[in-house]
C-alpha cells in the first residue's frame, strides 16, 4: 500500500467515523444540523454564510425550491449529513418556512427516506432537488425528487458503513412523485420513474427518426455504445440518447417545476444531460400526458430555474461540471413548450473576494454556486430573486445558499453579487 492510498483510507476512515458520531444523534426523528446557540433574527441576505434556523441550527435544505402558499414561502430541500455520506439521502427532505425570506422556522421533515430495503427511497438512494408545486383541483400538494437507485452488491443493505462505500453512478435518471394533503408532509412517496417511454416529441420527431435511421445505417452497436463521447462525430450520431431510452423512457435528472394557469410542466435535463425536455403534467400533476418538447438540444445544461416576467419566459442552467460551479446561463423563451433561446451568462461584475473556506465567488462562477430557484417575491411586482447552492461536496451539511436579487439589463434578467442586501432593493 502505497503513502497515498494509506492516506485515502485514514481520510475515509476518518470520514465515516465522523459520519457515523453525528448520525448516533440524528438518523432517527432528532435530526440536527451544525449547532449554534445564538438566535439570530436577520433582516437581510448574507449570500454564502451560514444561514441558522429558528432553532439556531444551520438551514439543512440544499438544492431547493420553493412555493408561497397562505402567506408564508416554504422551502423544500436535500437534508444532508456531515461528510461524503451527506451527499446521500439518510434522513429526506426537509422543509422549512418563513414570513419575510429571512428568517426560516424548521417544519421537519415532509418525505422521509424507507427502512425498507425494498423501497424505492430506502435509506442511502440519492434524492436530489425536490420542488413542490399545490394543485387546485385535488387539494393536493406534489412534490417531485430526482431519484438516483443504489447500486451493486450492497445495495439492499441499511448499514451505513455499506452505504458509505457505495458509488452512485446517476444511471437510474428518474422523477420520484409525492403527495401530501398538508404543505409540510408528511409526504406519501407514490412512485419513481423515467418519464413517457415510447413517445415521440411534439417538436422534432422527424429530426428524430431521420436521426434513428442515419444511426441503424451507419453505426449498428449504437443501442450499446454510446457515441456522444465521440464529440467530432457529433453531428452524425445526434439522437442516439433519446433511441437509447425511447422504450423504457426519457431520463430526468436536474429539474424544476413550472405552475400556469393551472397546467404544470416539468422542465428536465434528459438525454445524458445532452438535451433539456419540457413535459406537460396530468391535472393532478401526479403524471406526464405525453406531451413533451425537446429544448436547447445538445447544449449541455443542467439546474433549470424558470420564471416569466412580461410575457417573457426566463431559464437559468447551469453547464455540467458536477459539485463544481461554473459559469451562469440564461437562456429566453416567448413560450414555455416554445423555441429557446440561449443568450449568455446572466452574472455581472468581479464577484466576490475569496474567503478562508472557499475560493473566490465571482461572475464567472456564477458567484460559486449553481441555480436551483428564482422565487417571485409576493407582493412586489416582477421582484424575483435567483437561489443557488453553493456545494461543499467533501462535507456535505455545509453547502451554502446563495440568495441574490434579479436585475435588469436592456431587457435581459442579470444577477450581481451583494455581501448583504434586502427586499427594498426591489423598490428602487
Ligand atoms: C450536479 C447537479 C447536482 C448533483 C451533482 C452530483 O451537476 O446539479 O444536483 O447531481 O451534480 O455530482
Amino acid at each position: 500500500m502505497n503513502v497515498v492510498s494509506v492516506k485515502i483510507r485514514i481520510g475515509a476512515f476518518f470520514a465515516f467515523a465522523v459520519a457515523c458520531s453525528f448520525l448516533s444523534g440524528c438518523v432517527s426523528e432528532n435530526y440536527s444540523g451544525v449547532n449554534s446557540s445564538e438566535y439570530v433574527k436577520y433582516s437581510s441576505f448574507e449570500p454564502g454564510k451560514v444561514l441558522l434556523d429558528n432553532n439556531g441550527r444551520h438551514v439543512n435544505a440544499h438544492g431547493a425550491g420553493f412555493i408561497f402558499d397562505g402567506g408564508r414561502y416554504y422551502m423544500f430541500g436535500e437534508h444532508k449529513l456531515k461528510g461524503t455520506l451527506g451527499n446521500k439521502a439518510i434522513v429526506g427532505i426537509h422543509c422549512y418556512s418563513s414570513a419575510d425570506l429571512y428568517n426560516w422556522r424548521d417544519e421537519g421533515i415532509a418525505l422521509k427516506v424507507s427502512h425498507d430495503p425494498d423501497s424505492p427511497i430506502v435509506v442511502g438512494t440519492i434524492l436530489e432537488r425536490p420542488k413542490v408545486v399545490y394543485n387546485k383541483k385535488t387539494g393536493k400538494y406534489v412534490m417531485f425528487v430526482h431519484l438516483e437507485k443504489r447500486v451493486g452488491a450492497t445495495a439492499k443493505s441499511t448499514k451505513l458503513e455499506d452505504i458509505f462505500k457505495e458509488k452512485p453512478n446517476y444511471k437510474t435518471a428518474q422523477i420520484a412523485i409525492a403527495v401530501s394533503d398538508k404543505i409540510t408532509g408528511p409526504y406519501k412517496f407514490l412512485e419513481t420513474k423515467r418519464i413517457n417511454a415510447g413517445k415521440l416529441p411534439a417538436n422534432d420527431a422527424d429530426e428524430l427518426l431521420k436521426a434513428k435511421k442515419i444511426l441503424d445505417e451507419k453505426y449498428p452497436d449504437w443501442k450499446q455504445t454510446y457515441l456522444f463521447t465521440v464529440r467530432n462525430n457529433r453531428e452524425k450520431i445526434k439522437g442516439q440518447a433519446f433511441w437509447q431510452d425511447f422504450e423504457t423512457g426519457q431520463m430526468s435528472r436536474d429539474f424544476t417545476v413550472f405552475v400556469e394557469d393551472d397546467k404544470a410542466y416539468l422542465i428536465t435535463t434528459s438525454e445524458q444531460n445532452s438535451t433539456i425536455h419540457i413535459h406537460e403534467l396530468t391535472d393532478d400533476f401526479t403524471d406526464f400526458t405525453g406531451k413533451f418538447v425537446r429544448v436547447l438540444h445538445y447544449g449541455w445544461h443542467e439546474a433549470p430555474a424558470i420564471f416569466k416576467k412580461g410575457g417573457k419566459y426566463y431559464m437559468f442552467t447551469s453547464y455540467c461540471t458536477g459539485w463544481s460551479p461554473n459559469p451562469g446561463r440564461l437562456s429566453v423563451s416567448d413560450s414555455l413548450m416554445g423555441e429557446w433561446k440561449e443568450v449568455g451568462n446572466p452574472c455581472r461584475g468581479e464577484g466576490q473576494k475569496a474567503n478562508r473556506t472557499y475560493p473566490a465567488a465571482k461572475a464567472d462562477t456564477t458567484f460559486r454556486s449553481q441555480s436551483t430557484y428564482v422565487i417571485p417575491v409576493n407582493g412586489k411586482k416582477d421582484a424575483f430573486i435567483y437561489v443557488g447552492d453553493r456545494w461543499h461536496p467533501d462535507d456535505a451539511i455545509d453547502g451554502r445558499y446563495v440568495f441574490l436579487p434579479i436585475e435588469w439589463e436592456n431587457g435581459l434578467p442579470v444577477i450581481k453579487w451583494y455581501d448583504s442586501w434586502d427586499l427594498s432593493i426591489f423598490d428602487k
